[in-house]
C-alpha cells in the first residue's frame, strides 16, 4: 500500500457559492480527492473575526456544503465538517497560541489587508490570532498540502513556523504543511477584467442562478470600452467576457476571439453564447440543489458522519500531542 498525503481544505461559511469559488478552489479540491486524503473544513469560528452575528452561519454552512457536494465532492472519500463540531480544533489552537509572537502576527500581510479592506479600528485579539486558529485546522490533520490561493500563502507560512517551533520545543509531531496553489486561481467578476468574482463586491454569477438569471447578469458585464457598435472590431484581450470564454467555452474560443477582432461578433451575441455555456456548465448545480432543497435532512447525516470522522483524526493527533509535551 503506498502511502497517501493527506489535504486539509478549508473555506469560511459564505452561504451559496459562486463561479469564482468553483474555478479558484471548488474544482480543484474534486480533482485532489482522487489522489489524496482530504479533509474539508468549513471554517465558522473564523467567521466570528469580522462579524459577531452568529444566527446565519449554520443556514450558510449548509448552503456551502450543497455546493461542494453538486461540484462532486464525494463525502464518503472526504469528510465534510464543522470547526466548531471538532472540539480539538480549540485545544489545539490554545496550545498553538504559545509558540508565535505577537509581533510576527501583527506582521502578517493578509491581516494588514483586511484592516484596511474592511477599515477595522480595534482589532479583537482573536481576529489577530485567527492564523493560528487555521494553523489548528492544518496541523490537527496532519495535513501535508493545503490548496490556497496566493492571498492564503501568508498564513500556511504562519502554520509552518508553528509546526516547527513545536517539533523543535516537544518532539516531531506535525509534518510541515506546504501551500499547492491554484492554476486558474482569479475569475473576475461582472464588472471588469480587473476585479475578482467575490460577494461583497457584488459582481457574481451563482453557482445556483437560473439560466435566465445568468443571461441577463451577462448582459449587464463590461466590455472593451473600445467596441462600441457591433461592427467595431474588439480587443478579446481586455474583455473579461472573453475571458470566460476561455475558461468555459475552449472549443469556440479561438473562433470568438478572431470574431471580435475582426468586427463580425456584436457584444450581445457574444453574451448571449458565453451565457448558454456557463448555464450547461452549471446544470448539475441547480438540479443538485433542487435534490437536496427537498432532502435537507441528507445534509445533516454528511455532517454528522464528516464531523465524526474528523474527530477521530483529530483526537488521535491531540493525543501525540499531550504526550509530546507530557500532559497525556
Ligand atoms: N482563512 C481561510 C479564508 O479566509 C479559510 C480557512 C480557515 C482555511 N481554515 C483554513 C483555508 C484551513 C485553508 C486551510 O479563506
Amino acid at each position: 500500500m503506498t502511502l497517501r498525503k493527506t489535504i486539509l481544505s478549508g473555506m469560511r461559511p459564505t452561504g451559496k457559492l459562486h463561479l469564482g469559488n468553483f474555478v479558484g478552489a471548488l474544482e480543484n479540491w474534486v480533482a485532489l480527492q482522487q489522489e489524496y486524503n482530504n479533509y474539508h473544513l468549513i471554517a465558522d469560528y473564523h467567521v466570528l473575526t469580522t462579524d459577531l452575528d452568529a444566527s446565519h452561519i449554520t443556514r450558510d454552512s449548509i448552503d456551502m456544503v450543497i455546493d461542494w457536494l453538486a461540484a462532486g465532492i464525494d463525502p464518503k472519500k472526504s469528510p465534510m465538517f464543522r470547526q466548531s463540531q471538532v472540539k480539538q480544533h480549540t485545544e489545539l489552537h490554545l496550545i498553538l497560541s504559545m509558540l508565535i509572537t505577537t509581533a510576527r502576527l501583527e506582521r502578517n500581510p493578509a491581516v494588514k489587508e483586511q484592516v484596511r479592506d474592511l477599515n477595522i479600528e480595534h482589532m479583537s485579539y482573536g481576529h489577530l490570532g485567527y492564523p493560528v486558529l487555521q494553523a489548528a485546522d492544518i496541523l490537527l490533520y496532519r495535513a501535508d498540502l493545503v490548496p490556497v490561493g496566493e492571498d492564503q500563502v501568508p498564513h500556511v507560512e504562519i502554520s509552518r513556523e508553528i509546526a516547527r517551533r513545536f517539533n523543535n520545543q516537544y518532539e516531531t509531531v506535525f509534518p510541515e504543511p506546504e501551500p499547492k496553489l491554484t492554476r486558474f486561481a482569479r475569475l473576475p467578476g461582472l464588472d471588469g477584467i480587473d476585479r475578482k468574482m467575490s460577494k461583497s463586491a457584488g459582481n457574481t454569477i451563482f453557482l445556483s442562478d437560473t439560466p435566465e438569471d445568468i443571461q441577463k447578469k451577462l448582459r449587464t458585464a463590461v466590455t472593451d470600452p473600445q467596441k462600441i457598435r457591433r461592427n467595431d472590431p474588439g480587443r478579446p484581450e481586455v474583455c473579461l467576457v472573453y475571458v470566460y470564454h476561455q475558461r468555459f467555452n475552449g472549443a469556440e474560443a479561438e473562433e470568438i476571439g478572431a470574431g471580435c477582432r475582426a468586427g463580425s461578433l456584436g457584444c450581445v451575441e457574444c453574451k448571449k453564447r458565453i451565457a448558454d455555456r456557463i448555464a450547461a456548465t452549471l446544470t448539475p448545480f441547480r438540479e443538485t440543489r433542487a435534490y437536496y432543497d427537498a432532502h435537507s435532512w441528507e445534509i445533516i447525516d454528511v455532517l454528522t458522519d464528516g464531523e465524526q470522522r474528523a474527530r477521530t483524526r483529530a483526537e488521535e493527533t491531540m493525543t501525540h500531542v499531550r504526550t509530546a509535551m507530557h500532559m497525556g
